[in-house]
Parts: structure tokens; C-alpha cells; sequence
């Protein structure tokens, strides 16, 4: 049912030290940073050849990955995001493996513009898990 890795999220504290770490040390395309307020982060792309990776700091007072730095005081990974091809069909046939879809389990309209849930990480081996659908 997956399809491909669409990208690896990355909470950070300081999203212009991330980037400049993938820009300059790593050599990477990066995005501009573009406040995304709906969602409580702040996003740069950077893109590989093979998928992207998404940097997320902190936007606004209750913002998602706040507790996860609680947590993670240097940053980590956040999620993974799988690509799927329909995400109501994909999310019937998770619900009906015992998956747990977060929050109200219906798909919003993600950083890129395109449908997506997130499921439990309890569920998917401790990995927060992302599908979109592409
Ligand atoms: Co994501």
C-alpha cells in the first residue's frame, strides 16, 4: 500500500542552523523557511535526489513538536512520510489492521499542500507516521 519515502521531518530549535548545516556542510538545495501557522511550524525543504527532508521549528505558543524538544533537547526525527495513492482507502484498511489514526482521523492539507494523516507511533514501532497523498 506505501508507496514512496516522501520525506524525513526533523524537529529543530533553530531552523537557520539546521539549514545552513544542510546547505553548507551538506551540500543540499534548501528551501526559503516558510512560516506555516495552521500547523504550528515553521518548514524548510531540502531536497534530495531521492526524497526530502523537512526541518520543523516551533511556530507560536502550543505548537506540536514543543514536547517532543522537551524531550529532544538537540532536535531528532519527528516523522516519517510515507506516500500513498488514496488516503481514505489507505486509512480504511489501517482502522481495520488496528491502526490508530491521530486526531480527529480525518485527512488535512499538509505542508505541501496535499492531504494527510499521521498515525499512532505506538502502532508503527515507535515511528510517527505520516501518509500523504501524492
Ligand atoms: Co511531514
Amino acid at each position: 500500500m506505501i508507496g514512496r519515502l516522501n520525506h524525513v521531518a526533523i524537529a529543530v530549535r533553530d531552523i537557520a542552523k539546521a539549514t545552513a548545516i544542510y546547505r553548507d556542510t551538506l551540500g543540499a538545495s534548501v528551501s526559503q523557511a516558510v512560516a506555516q501557522p495552521d500547523h504550528g511550524v515553521t518548514t524548510v525543504f531540502i531536497t534530495l535526489p531521492n526524497t526530502k527532508i523537512e526541518l520543523l521549528e516551533p511556530l507560536g505558543a502550543d505548537s506540536p513538536i514543543a514536547k517532543f524538544l522537551d524531550r529532544n533537547p538537540d532536535g531528532g526525527i519527528h516523522h516519517i512520510c510515507y506516500e500513498v495513492d488514496d488516503i481514505l482507502a489507505a486509512r480504511e484498511r489501517l482502522k481495520r489492521e488496528g491502526a490508530r489514526v491521530l486526531g480527529s482521523g480525518e485527512p488535512r492539507i499538509g505542508a505541501h499542500g496535499k492531504p494527510v494523516l499521521f498515525l499512532h507511533p505506538k502502532d508503527f514501532s515507535g515511528t510517527l507516521v505520516e501518509l500523504e497523498q501524492a
